[in-house]
């Protein structure tokens, strides 16, 4: 009788257990992965103005296809953007928006790196 009841029960603990470690396990990824995240978000070696000048230039220093312009004086091109927040504008540079491509097509770009660019846009369009 008892032997009968472990040989039932046992495969069941064992599911049991490894459904408890595969929760721990998943917990742990989890919080170990937001960690680096926030501590190393930049890519190594990145330069905002070098990724800028590979990857956006090309739309955002003429306005092709309406991209806002990035240079002097440009203010303008960017001040109605911005009412929708700066958080926006960078989340419309990662997901992309009408006919800006996703992540300027700058694939190896993190979305810190993104939002530096962003940042370094804004910051030379006064
Ligand atoms: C193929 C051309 C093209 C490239 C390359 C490109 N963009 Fe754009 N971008 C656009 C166009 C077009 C828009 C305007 C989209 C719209 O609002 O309709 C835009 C809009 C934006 C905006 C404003 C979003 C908003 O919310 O108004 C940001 C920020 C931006 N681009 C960042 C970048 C960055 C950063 C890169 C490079 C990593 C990049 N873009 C590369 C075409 C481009």
């Amino acid at each position: 009788m008892l032997s009968m009841n472990k040989l039932v029960l046992s495969p069941l603990v064992r599911v049991f257990l490894f459904a408890i470690a595969t929760m721990f396990a998943a917990t742990n990824f989890a919080d170990d992965s937001k960690q680096p995240l926030q501590l190393a978000a930049l890519s190594d070696g990145f330069d905002a103005e070098q990724t800028y000048m590979m990857s956006c230039f090309a739309c955002h220093s003429s306005g092709a296809a309406g991209a806002p312009k990035v240079g002097a004086g440009n203010a303008a091109e960017w001040e109605p953007r911005l009412e929708k927040g700066l958080d926006v504008v960078v989340a419309n540079a990662i997901n992309g928006v009408n006919t800006m491509p996703p992540k300027g097509l700058c694939f190896s770009c993190t979305d810190d790196d993104l939002r530096a660019i962003v940042d370094y846009m804004i910051a030379n369009s006064k």
